[in-house]
């Protein structure tokens, strides 16, 4: 599954934007405030609402009035069309308004576009504060002369999602593929000190948003992907100075240390005493290898900590993770990043009387002549041609 569009209404900065033509990595880039974290937390926004409910997210993010873009009452929409496996196009709407005094969601639909023939599309599901129908025969969509069978349902709650409410019938297919998607994104939310203490033994195969299990994840790969640990060790020793390997060593009161081995010494050094880049890189490197991408994976100015040449080569990983099926959204400051993206995956944002809209690299005729000389994006960004993109 691939996200193809978001449109966005209503939520902080973004009164009314829509990314359209969305590549398997997009790269975001735009002025100090103008919405690249609120956009990932759109997607943190699902899927809170999704392991809660739409009012506990729109509560831990300072209420309805907080949230709601300013000046306007709702609702919040937040529309996701996606490319499924056997190659449909789905979109999911869900719009959030508020009954006074929690959020609740306003409407819910999720639906596929009908094959051939010109006939309205299945709605597999359609809710609205709580009660709405849902398709029951699923299974033959799509076959010649289908007719569409629907009963209707009603959710414990008003901010309960329909896909969450309905997920556990079995026969909703769709609807619990559509929620393993969401579930499964990740949306990284690194922090080094946390990366840095040993952790306690336990088992781990994929790395958490804190990256607070790296050492786990690493005796993981080493056990079970010994490919990919190499690929991650080799890259470490060529990007960082000195780095000739990297261990998770089992302690004798249980706990779990990553040990990196310098060339010149004879003992390692344990994650307390590397330096803040090299615990970051092989974060990512971790990250990046995963044997199982998660299906969306957004990560914020990764450039943090990370010496400027190699930048080139990382974005070419979140490219190749992207590639193996796990979509990739990153935002950076960093021009060295962003020449190593193509422009038809970056996007940027601009903010006009308060809101923000999004404008996409390959939209634009002067950019594409430039890159096709030779040019690169970085370059053509700090030339200021990425109009609209600088704080003035
Ligand atoms: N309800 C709201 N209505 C309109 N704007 C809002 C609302 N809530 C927050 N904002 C604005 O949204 C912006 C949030 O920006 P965000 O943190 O997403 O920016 P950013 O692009 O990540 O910036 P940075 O590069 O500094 O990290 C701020 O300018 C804030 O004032
Ligand atoms: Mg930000």
């Amino acid at each position: 599954m691939r996200i193809e569009q978001i449109e966005i209404k209503n939520y902080r900065v973004f009164r009314d934007v829509r990314l359209t033509k969305l590549p398997p990595m997009t790269v975001v880039i735009g002025a100090n405030g103008t919405g690249k974290s609120t956009l990932f937390d759109v997607f943190s926004f699902l899927k809170d609402a999704l392991a809660g409910n739409a009012a506990s997210a729109v509560a831990r993010r300072g209420g309805f009035r907080e949230l709601v873009s300013r000046g306007r009452r709702g609702p919040i929409g937040i529309t996701i069309k996606f490319r499924e496996s056997s190659g449909r196009l789905a979109s999911y709407i869900l719009e959030i308004g508020t009954d006074g005094r929690r959020a609740v969601v306003e409407r819910e639909v999720l639906r596929y576009r009908r094959g051939q023939g010109s006939g309205r599309p299945w709605h597999f599901v359609d809710f609205s504060r709580g009660r709405g129908t849902a398709i029951t025969n699923e299974s033959i969509y799509g076959e010649a002369g289908a007719v569409e069978q629907r009963e209707e349902f009603e959710l414990d709650d008003p901010g309960i999602l329909a896909i969450k409410g309905l997920g556990q019938f079995r026969g909703f297919r769709v609807v619990s593929d559509f929620r393993n998607l969401v579930e499964n994104w990740y949306i990284s939310n690194f922090h080094i000190a946390d990366a840095r203490p040993s952790a306690e033994a336990g088992y781990a195969e994929h790395l958490s948003t804190r990256g607070d299990n790296v050492a786990q994840v690493a005796q993981y790969l080493y056990e079970n992907h010994r490919k990919s640990f190499e690929r991650v060790l080799k890259t470490m020793r060529a990007r960082v100075p000195g780095v000739m390997d990297v261990q998770a060593k089992s302690m004798e009161d249980g706990r779990l240390v990553l040990r990196f081995q310098d060339g010149s010494f004879k003992d390692p050094f344990v994650t307390r005493y590397v330096s803040d880049g090299t615990i970051k890189m092989f974060a990512y490197l971790v990250l990046l290898h995963d044997p199982k991408p998660h299906p969306l994976l957004a990560v914020e100015e990764p450039e943090n900590q990370l010496y400027p040449s190699l930048l080139s080569e990382l974005i070419e990983e979140f490219r190749d993770y992207a590639r193996r099926g796990g979509q990739a959204f990153v935002s950076t400051h960093s021009p060295d990043f962003l020449s190593g993206a193509k422009l038809g995956e970056i996007y940027w944002l601009q903010k006009v009387d308060g809101f923000s809209v999004v404008r996409r690299g390959s939209d634009s005729q002067l950019l594409r002549d430039l890159v096709e000389e030779g040019d690169l994006p970085g370059a053509l960004w700090k030339q200021r041609l990425f109009e609209g993109a600088d704080p003035q």
